[in-house]
């Protein structure tokens, strides 16, 4: 075993390229939130679906959000075309191949199921459609995709146990659930039971928490949920109790910096805290939750925050190694992605 670092000096110059070619794991991308505008009108097209906005430019005028739901609003409405299972094929293959370019080696995309069965499309329909795409990217792209089910925060725990119920026969088919949706004013305890039945079902638990609500919350997602991730999470330097816990129990962050830069999270690209939370050892990663709204894939969050934020080809080292440790992959794939990673570097020195 060496002790010599793995990161060589790499010229500031070359960075952005070193970011691009590195392999990686996305860990919080919402695929309907991968949903570009020109298939959101080629499948209103397709399934005759009116939409509110005449055309393209229009559509992507009303993407000027000012916080959350200003967001979840035009979100809901986009995820209106999806309607067959070769609808949720469609979305999910187009992001697999954008992730693919952008060296994504792991993902686990989040689904919002109610989002779909309150329009009447069946769990059955959305489920088979980008189960098949994630079989088909470890065949075709040579990328592992695992699913994980979110529960919308916004309706209530007995909404949330149906939708449990109704996924039960594709158990097998998704890895995890997670939580989303209105964050403010639905506090993770409100879903403490249901949560609690997926940890006995054996299935992986994260939580959105600390994106626009208090420590508070992520505290509760911890200790209520038993979340095994955060997803943004923030919040959290607000409180240093919390910073401590979350580096003591390693418990990783999703960080998505365009998307807080887009929904007024922080004030600019450079007030961002991602430097922050990884100087106090904490677990982030970096990710593009919603690509098609926030104006990047997960690469594009690399380059800028990087460029923002001055960081350097250690940090690049730290949230590639770290998106491994915080998937939910086996640890001999954390092992074989880890070589990759070295490989990579190595071709930088
Ligand atoms: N936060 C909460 N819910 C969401 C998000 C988000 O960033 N994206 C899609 N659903
Ligand atoms: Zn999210």
């Amino acid at each position: 075993m060496t002790t010599s670092s793995p990161v060589p000096p790499v010229a500031p110059e070359r960075l952005p390229e070193l970011l691009r070619a590195m392999p990686k794991a996305e860990l919080h991308i919402h695929i309907e939130g991968s949903l570009e505008p020109a298939l959101i009108f080629a499948l209103a097209q397709r399934n005759r679906v009116n939409l509110p906005y005449a055309d393209i430019p229009s559509l992507r005028r009303a993407y000027a959000f000012t916080h959350l739901q200003s967001f979840l609003d035009i979100y809901y409405a986009g995820a209106s075309v999806l309607i067959t299972a070769q609808d949720f094929y469609d979305m999910a293959w187009a992001y697999l191949q954008r992730a693919q370019a952008d060296h994504v080696v792991h993902c686990e995309l989040f689904f919002d199921p109610q989002t779909h069965t309150a329009r009447g499309v069946a769990l059955r329909t959305v489920i088979e459609g980008l189960y098949r795409a994630c079989l088909d990217a470890r065949e075709k792209l040579g990328i592992s995709a695992a699913l994980i089910l979110c529960f919308l925060r916004h309706l209530s725990e007995q909404d949330a146990f149906a939708t449990l119920e109704q996924a039960l026969p594709y158990r097998d088919r998704f890895i995890g659930v997670g939580l989303d949706s209105s964050e403010v004013g639905h506090p993770p305890e409100k879903f403490a039971r249901v949560f609690a039945r997926c940890r006995e079902l054996g299935l992986h638990v994260v939580a959105h928490a600390g994106e626009e609500g208090p420590p508070e919350y992520i505290w509760a997602a911890l200790d209520w949920l038993k979340a095994e991730r955060i997803d943004h999470g923030v919040q959290s330097t607000k409180d240093p109790a919390l910073m401590a816990r979350l580096a003591r129990e390693r418990i990783p962050l999703t960080v998505c910096p365009l998307s807080n830069l887009k929904l007024c999270v922080f004030p600019r690209l450079s007030a961002h805290n991602l430097r922050a939370l990884l100087e106090a050892g904490l677990v982030a990663t970096v990710n593009s939750d919603d690509p098609a709204y926030f104006g990047g894939y997960i690469n594009d969050n690399f380059v800028q925050s990087f460029g923002a934020l001055g960081l350097d080809a250690g940090h690049a080292w730290q949230l590639a190694l770290n998106s491994f440790e915080a998937s939910f992959i086996d640890a001999s794939a954390k092992a074989r992605y880890r070589d990759a990673l070295g490989e990579c570097f190595a071709r930088f020195g």
